[in-house]
């Protein structure tokens, strides 16, 4: 295993390398399209990403992250003959996002021509030193390091806009990066985002707080990367034609206990009843529909949930040790209408990927205290959601699908014409930014 990870870094490093130096030397045609949207990346000594790589089987509390490093952090392919599917873990987001936005049509070598100024330090995977090794005494000296570089280091570009137009991605739940400062030895997470001389930069985060300052929550990365418009719109037609057996499905874990929460009553009503009368004629319609994920059994392996989701109508979004789900975006690939039991889960967490005007387009949210306390159950609500609407939500979740996926490094021009993820991530942050004056 070490030698095979030495070899996946040393790929990417020169990987890296090589495009690092083509795109920095070549200034984009597109002139015009490009007012207001230049990028700057910050040259960063390889301590603060490419080193940091190596690091990835050190933490034991963690999974080995290194066979998830391949294809620039989209991870293995699911099985060979895929040309979409991967492997993917979320924590990569910092690679996945590195490798993309190399080619951002709109980046520039001189940062005093940049509207924004890119830091591919890889922050989350620096932050497993703090959260589960050595240092997790001084979670509070998160961030120093690259603060001094960047205050001793052409200490200009960092003070011209007092760090306003600095945007970095931290690949976790902005919680693990909010422990205050005068709390040692810290209950959970570093100190990084309650450090006051970050809190004028932006920081692309999992989830953000519930009083968010300087982050913004992007989707999880899901296990599906196309590369051309034809793969895309082969699999749209994929779900549009998928048989929906079941009514709703659960993939997860938790609700085991006898606490009361929604992921218990989830449980409940799902393992009751199983099936209901016939909807038309001979076909059967679950009711519901449950993956166990219990064990982090169902990361790294899409196949167990995908098809289910393929197969529902709705997907059950419940929180759970935090109020995101990675399953929302699965469920959104799949064209499984979402669920959701609290604002916390997504609407009041992607504003710039999943309008909130239009949530109740594309999802159902029933208050989790009503299913919980209230006996309201959720099949009932479900069922009684007329059939052309459920038809129209379902298309209304198919047109988000292309906002919330990262399509792969090096995709087809085609594709590139589609706003994914990583396309309205770097909008939002212009827009944040240029909103500042
Ligand atoms: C951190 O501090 C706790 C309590 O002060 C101590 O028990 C633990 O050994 C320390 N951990 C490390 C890695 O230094
Ligand atoms: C953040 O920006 C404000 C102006 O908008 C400035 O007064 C303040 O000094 C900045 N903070 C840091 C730490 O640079
Ligand atoms: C289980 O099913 C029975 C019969 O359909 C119903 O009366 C009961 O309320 C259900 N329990 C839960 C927890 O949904």
């Amino acid at each position: 295993m070490a030698s095979t990870s030495t070899v996946t870094t040393l790929t990417i490093f020169f990987f890296f390398f090589f495009i690092e130096l083509t795109v920095s030397q070549q200034i984009s045609t597109v002139d015009s399209e490009c007012t207001g949207r230049w990028i700057h990346i910050r040259r960063l000594p390889s301590r603060f990403n490419l080193d940091l790589l190596s690091t990835c089987n050190h933490y034991p509390l963690t999974d080995d992250l290194c066979p998830y490093l391949a294809n620039h952090g989209l991870g293995p392919k699911t099985h060979t003959r895929t040309r979409s599917w991967y492997r993917t873990d979320p924590l990569l987001l910092e690679l996945i996002f590195h490798r993309r936005i190399l080619e951002y049509p709109c980046l520039t070598p001189d940062p005093n021509l940049a509207s924004a100024v890119y830091l591919p330090y890889y922050a989350g995977i620096d932050s497993l030193r703090y959260l589960y090794g050595s240092d997790v005494n001084s979670s509070a000296d998160h961030g120093s390091d690259l603060l001094s570089f960047l205050t001793q280091d052409s200490p200009e570009i960092w003070s011209r806009r007092s760090g306003h137009d600095h945007f970095l991605v931290m690949a976790r739940p902005a919680w693990d990066f909010s422990q205050p400062l005068t709390v040692d030895p810290p209950i959970w997470g570093t100190s990084f985002l309650e450090r006051p001389e970050f809190f004028n930069l932006t920081a692309l985060t999992l989830e953000s707080r519930f009083w968010p300052w300087q982050e913004q929550a992007v989707p999880y990365p899901t296990s599906f990367h196309p590369h051309s418009l034809p793969f895309l719109e082969s699999w749209i037609r994929r779900v549009r034609r998928s048989r929906r057996t079941s009514l709703m499905l659960f993939a997860g874990g938790g609700g085991t206990s006898s606490t009361l929460n929604i992921r218990r009553s989830i449980r409940l009503e799902c393992t009751n009843v199983t099936e209901t009368e016939p909807e038309t004629s001979s076909e059967k319609i679950k009711t519901c529909d449950f993956v166990d994920c219990s064990n982090g059994i169902c990361e790294h392996d899409p196949i167990r949930f995908m098809r289910p989701m393929l197969q529902s109508s709705f997907c059950l979004q419940p929180p759970g040790d935090t109020p995101t789900r990675k399953a929302t975006f699965d469920g959104i690939i799949a064209g499984c209408i979402p669920v959701f039991f609290e604002d916390q889960t997504a609407k009041m967490q992607y504003g710039w990927h999943l309008p909130e005007e239009e949530f109740s387009e594309f999802s159902v949210t029933i208050a989790k205290e009503d299913v919980v306390f209230r006996g309201v159950r959720i099949a009932d609500v479900l069922m009684s959601i007329p059939k052309e609407e459920v038809a129209r939500m379902r298309e209304r979740v198919i047109e988000m699908m292309p906002r919330v996926m990262y399509r792969r490094h090096g995709a087809s021009m085609g594709l590139m014409n589609k706003k994914d993820a990583v396309d309205i991530a770097i909008d939002g942050v212009l827009q944040k930014i240029s909103s500042r004056g």
